[in-house]
């Protein structure tokens, strides 16, 4: 898991996230507790609970944002869920354990990946002799994937083809029963020449001029019937796992399909891996990951406290509290790959509490969150900042938008000023929409400019104060039409 101290990892969001320091740390120190609670022996270890985090703040002032790159920076299992999808068990929507089962998939889909590299070398050499038996005409059987009776030449290389600019490929031996000459069984009356003509596809191969020629091979298709009636709502995990067991008691298709070299290079490395990973380990390494270092995010739990409004769905609202109760808390839940503990996975959740507070959430809950972050709403400072500092800048991005159509813009600094106080004068005087603010202001300001972009190929640009001013002024002097246009 990754071992980035506290301080590192606020650098790292500082790079995409202006201010809101409280909760950087915040989520900071929760990421390196887990780290900390790796190096106690297990005893200790399985006393230690994660201390659950609640970030609060008003709408567009990063709180899904540090979410999003915490989810980078972390190698540990991390999913996103937004509390209103969730309902009540009984009711049509997901349950609530769905979400551990998702970081299950997500923990499954991390470490395969990482077994993956391991035999990325191995199985590349395999996928290459495969490969090269079916660039050979009458090739050889392919070891192991294919069933008996249908190995020879299952895989054909179409060497009259003209594509690729009439490259020279080595003529095969005449002889089309001619067999590689390490088949046992092989009649081969040239395994000499058939020998080094797999030698000099080899050399081509390496020398990546195989790799635009296309080649017929036989990929599995995704096995079993569509399981159509199953995919409603609710009954997603259950539709899936029937589909996996279909999979199994059906042989899965093969279909003949013609493609580029490079990729069927790739498809049969992937098979190749697929055989040499232990699968069983793959799960048990996920489960434990899972387990030990998981993390979901709750996004908009807000929604699902009862506050004052709209009372008629609190009954549901605070069923979805209940049911996750027990997950937050530490339960087993059941998925395809083995029963997965949620006792030390890491909840953090998110919400504007606009028009409801944590205390608006059922007790229990709340006990269950202890920190609580506070992130700050963002004045025109901020904005300036948010307008050039990230990584991926709004300005970063417009100019190379339209960089891509030859047309250089560039921000004087009173401009920015100017955008950053208009947008913290418009939150103010309509609503406060945070930092999506500058979205809706960045575009009315380059509206023509990104229309006419492609005509003016070649200009420079300013947006300069000025600009910005004879841009905004319609808006300006209309409050209710920026309600509209804002
Ligand atoms: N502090 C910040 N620094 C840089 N960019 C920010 C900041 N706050 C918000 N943004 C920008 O505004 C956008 C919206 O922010 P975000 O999605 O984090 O809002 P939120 O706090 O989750 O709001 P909501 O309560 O509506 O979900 C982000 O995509 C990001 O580009
Ligand atoms: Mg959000």
């Amino acid at each position: 898991m990754s071992n980035l101290t506290p301080r590192e990892i606020v650098s790292e969001l500082d790079k995409y996230i202006v201010g809101q320091n409280a909760a950087k740390r915040m989520v900071a120190v929760a990421m390196r507790n887990r780290w900390r609670r790796q190096q106690l022996d297990p005893a200790l270890r399985d006393e230690i609970a994660p201390k659950n985090i609640i970030m609060m703040g008003p709408t567009g002032v990063g709180k899904t944002e540090i979410a999003r790159r915490l989810a980078r920076l972390s190698a540990s299992p991390f999913i996103k869920v937004e509390a209103t999808k969730f309902t009540e068990v009984g009711y049509v929507g997901r349950d609530v354990e769905s979400m551990v089962r998702d970081l299950m998939e997500i923990g499954i889909a991390l470490v395969r990946a990482e077994e993956n590299e391991k035999v990325r070398v191995k199985a590349e050499a395999r996928a290459e002799e495969r490969l090269l038996d079916l660039l050979l005409p009458g090739g050889t059987p392919q070891p192991a994937s294919t069933p008996p009776g249908q190995g020879m030449g299952g895989l054909t290389f179409d060497l009259s083809a003209s594509h690729s600019g009439g490259q020279a490929i080595p003529q095969p031996p005449a002889q089309s029963d001619a067999s590689h000459a390490s088949h046992p069984t092989g009649t081969g009356s040239a395994p000499d020449s058939r020998s080094s003509t797999r030698e000099k596809l080899r050399t081509l191969w390496h020398g990546g001029k195989l790799d635009d020629r296309e080649v017929d091979m036989e990929v599995e298709e995704s096995g079993g019937p569509q399981v159509g009636v199953l995919s409603m709502p609710g009954l997603e995990d259950v539709g899936s796992q029937v589909r996996d067991m279909f999979s199994k008691v059906f042989p899965s298709r093969r279909k003949r399909r013609r493609m580029k070299v490079r990729d069927a290079f790739n498809l049969l490395t992937q098979e190749e891996a697929d055989r040499l990973i232990d699968h069983d380990r793959v799960s048990d390494l996920a489960r434990e990951r899972v387990e030990q270092t998981g993390i979901i995010f709750i996004d908009e739990i807000d929604k699902i406290a009862s506050g004052s409004a709209q009372k008629s769905s609190d009954v549901s609202r605070e069923g979805v509290q209940r049911d996750l109760l027990p997950i937050v808390e530490g339960s087993v839940v059941n998925t395809k790959y083995g029963m997965v503990r949620t006792d030390h996975i890491l909840f953090i959740a998110a919400g504007a509490f606009h028009f409801s507070k944590p205390s608006d959430l059922i007790p229990e809950l709340q006990g269950r969150f202890p920190l609580r972050a506070e992130l700050s709403a963002l004045g025109k400072d901020d904005f300036l900042r948010i307008l050039t500092e990230p990584h991926n800048a709004l300005t970063r991005q417009y100019t190379a938008l339209l960089h891509t159509e030859g047309v250089h813009i560039e921000f004087t600094d009173d401009a920015l000023r100017e955008i950053a106080a208009f947008a913290e004068e418009t939150n103010a005087q309509t609503e406060n929409i945070g930092a999506r603010r500058l979205y809706t202001i960045l575009e009315k300001i380059l509206a023509d400019l990104s229309f006419e972009a492609p005509d003016r190929s070649g200009d420079r640009v300013t947006v300069d104060s000025d600009y910005v001013r004879a841009h905004l002024a319609d808006v300006r002097a209309n409050k209710d039409l920026s309600r509209y246009i804002l």
